[in-house]
């Protein structure tokens, strides 16, 4: 255990989060969300730019409110992906300078392991454990038989589910991130409208959410040519349940498959409700222990990173100074870098 800093940016969120042997001293997150709402999604180059503005004063502000000077820190983590091109490599060159300047070493996290490891600031892990990772880019079902061991054992074939939300949300005329909205108005609405489950009859554990965001985008356009208002609190009751029920019949089916002691949601969508009080039903009805995530940590922040790179610095998993970013890199993978 050691005192780490830890740097997060991949997306929309530039944080920085202190921990020490183990206990999170600071978790500092400045989001750009009011400034992507504006384009219905994140724009790439924006996020890079306000990274680059924000950065040096969010792990200024984490370093204050954990009292500590650069010099006490034994480590520097950060997110190396997966993520946005761009916005990674803004995060990446900061904690590299810090890196150089103290003489720390660098530990390369991945980010879904992040979203992951966020569970055990609440729970202890229990292997086999499936961890349902449910977020913005990103859609798997992951086995862990230990720590740090990951093995994806289904993932989306085409677009994320928290994607596929904002998509939905954007064409409902409703802000980004569409999540949020969703969850909300759905609990107003009925399922009124039949969109087909996708990959439906076929066997296997995958997912997908590129067909289930053109059948209501072309709902919604049918019925507007035909003059028909949509019904949006019916439109989002109807398209959750498909989409979380997606998520929550691939769960069941892996639980059964592989025997899990215990399923943890991972990832921003981890935050919507529907999702949370099904799978806590399901989950009870298969006598298998649920942890969800406290809200603070759904979303994009430093802490997870920092959970993680905790472990990472015992094992001493160091990464040299020429370390690059990977928008895609694989949880499998995430001690090849
Ligand atoms: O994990 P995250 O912050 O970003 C990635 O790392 O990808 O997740 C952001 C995603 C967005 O797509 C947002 O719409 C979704 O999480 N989200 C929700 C809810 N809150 C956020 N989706 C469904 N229901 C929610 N309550």
């Amino acid at each position: 255990m050691a005192k780490i800093l830890a740097i997060e940016s991949s997306c929309d969120e530039t944080a920085a989060s202190v921990i020490s042997d183990g206990v999170l001293l600071s978790n500092i997150v400045s989001t750009q969300i009011d400034v992507h709402r504006k384009y219905g999604g994140v724009m790439p180059e924006i996020a890079s730019r306000l990274h680059a503005e924000n950065i040096s004063i969010v792990i200024k502000e984490a370093m204050e409110e954990a009292k500590l000077n650069f010099e006490d820190l034994d480590a520097v983590a950060v997110t190396r992906g997966p993520g946005l091109i761009g916005a990674l490599h803004v995060g990446l060159q900061a904690a590299k300078a810090i890196s150089m300047l103290y003489n720390i070493p660098l530990i390369p996290v991945h980010h879904l392991a992040g979203h992951i490891y966020a569970n055990e600031y609440v729970s202890e892990f229990k292997f086999p454990m499936l961890a349902v990772v449910v977020s913005g880019g990103n859609t798997e079902l992951v086995l862990m038989k230990d720590h740090m061991n990951f093995e994806i054992i289904a993932e989306t074939v085409d677009d994320a589910i928290g994607e596929c939300y904002d998509k939905v949300a954007r064409v409902l005329g409703l802000p980004y991130p569409g999540g949020i909205p969703i969850d909300k108005l759905a609990k107003e609405g009925q399922h009124t409208y039949d969109l087909p489950t996708p990959l439906k009859g076929v066997k296997t554990l995958n997912l997908s959410y590129s067909g289930l965001k053109t059948n209501v985008i072309n709902l919604v356009h049918n019925l507007e040519q035909k003059g028909e208002k949509v019904n949006v609190p019916d439109m989002c009751k109807s398209f959750q349940d498909v989409a979380v029920g997606l998520v929550i019949d691939r769960t069941i089916k892996a639980v059964k498959q592989y025997q899990v002691n215990q399923v943890i949601l991972a990832g921003g969508v981890s935050a919507n409700s529907y999702l949370r009080s099904e799978m806590t039903k399901e989950m009870n009805k298969l006598n298998v222990e649920l942890h969800i995530p406290p809200m603070w940590c759904c979303t994009d922040n430093a802490a997870m990173i920092a959970k993680v790179a905790s472990r990472l610095y015992d094992l001493k998993v160091f990464a040299p100074l020429n370390l690059g970013v990977d928008p895609n890199w694989k949880i499998d993978e995430w001690n090849k870098f």
